[in-house]
């Protein structure tokens, strides 16, 4: 069995990673550490009382072969600089740090551990990515020249009604922006995606944005990457499309345009399809996250010391580094509307 720990009970932690260690045979949650009591102890209750500690010293004292760190990105550093010391496997989630000395410090603590340090890409182990993958690698429709990626949603929505009916600003939407804004958030699972897929490098990125809110970093953008194969991606991003509706709604599709057809997916209705020269190729679509899918790569890479296909922290420094850049070239661009 190996034995798991999880660093920063909050969000992420509790939809995403402590559901699917559980569920993944071969692994064995045994430690959860916030610096927050109080979000500690709701979660351990919330999985059957899973074991908690106050401190790091005692988390790690567990005989941990892996940890999670699942903390907002201002307190990576120094959890996988704590990790490499206690010689344990990493999984980091995204983004990977506050800036790329800071991924190059963890990557090379890391490196002189030598454990495996993965970044939390799990859209990448989404059947539907995988699937597109596979029609990439078989030339279903032939060589693809251009990406469209698309998420546009309103961050859990500005307001939310009170049960005396008035309105009061969402807290979830509050300090969002301390990652980055939505390039950042979001957009990084996107160029992993693009790189992944095509398996070329990025050569040139470009940005345009706007803010449609008062956020510290454009709230709605839109990044333009051209690979080496000669391909273009295109990746819009968006936390406030639909932020004030009463009635939201948001799109994610991804189209991935060849010389010989169309990979199509749209999260509305779980659309996975590839419209070629011959036919159409319709098969279920799913979620565009896979965090079961994460663990079962992560336990087989940490048995076999296979790690390839993994996104790895170099991977995480390459999307957090575009998508940093494309939004400060925003900000540099042009003044914040202030009224
Ligand atoms: N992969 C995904 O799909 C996905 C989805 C959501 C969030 N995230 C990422 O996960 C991270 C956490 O996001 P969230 O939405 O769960 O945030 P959150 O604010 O809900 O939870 C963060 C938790 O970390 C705790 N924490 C703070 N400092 C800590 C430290 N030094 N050590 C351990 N815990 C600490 C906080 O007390 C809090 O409970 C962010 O980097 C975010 O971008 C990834």
């Amino acid at each position: 069995m190996i034995r798991i720990g999880v660093l920063g009970c909050g969000d992420v932690a509790n939809f995403g990673h402590i559901p699917a260690i559980l569920s993944t045979d071969g692994v064995e949650l045994v430690a959860l550490y916030d610096p927050d009591p109080a979000r500690l102890s709701s979660t351990s209750a919330r999985f059957d009382g899973l074991p908690t500690f106050d401190s790091t010293e005692e988390f790690y004292g567990q005989g941990l072969d892996a940890v999670v760190i699942a903390s907002p990105a201002p307190t990576h550093l120094a959890g996988v600089l704590e990790a490499a010391t206690r010689d344990v496997h990493v999984l980091c989630e995204k983004p990977i740090s506050e800036d790329e000395s800071e991924a190059e410090t963890m990557i090379g603590a890391m490196n002189i551990s030598g454990k495996i340090f993965m970044v939390g890409f799990c859209y990448r182990f989404s059947p539907v990515a995988r699937q597109i993958k596979q029609w990439i690698e078989e030339g279903t429709v032939g060589k693809i020249r251009a990406l469209r990626l698309i998420y546009i949603w309103n961050l859990h929505g500005r307001y939310q009604q009170q049960p005396d009916h008035s309105w009061v600003e969402n807290p979830r939407w509050a300090g969002r922006m301390v990652e980055g804004g939505p390039m950042v958030d979001c957009g990084v699972h996107m160029i992993d995606l693009s790189r992944w897929w095509l398996e070329s490098e990025i050569v040139r990125a470009a940005a345009s944005g706007a803010w449609v809110a008062d956020y510290e970093a454009p709230d709605h953008m839109w990044l333009n990457m051209d690979h080496r194969c000669g391909a273009h991606t295109n990746v819009e991003m968006s936390f406030t499309y639909c932020h004030t509706a009463r009635e939201p709604i948001n799109h994610f599709s991804y189209h991935l345009i060849g010389d010989g057809g169309v990979l199509r997916y749209d999260r509305d209705g779980y659309v996975l399809e590839a419209r070629t020269g011959q036919e159409t190729i319709r098969v279920p679509g799913a979620s565009e996250k896979n965090f079961e899918g994460m663990y079962a790569a992560f336990r087989d890479a940490i048995r076999s010391g296979d790690t390839t296909g993994l996104p790895l922290a170099q991977d995480g420094l390459i999307a957090t580094k575009i998508a940093r850049e494309a939004t400060n070239l925003v900000m540099g661009d042009r003044a914040r509307p202030t009224a």
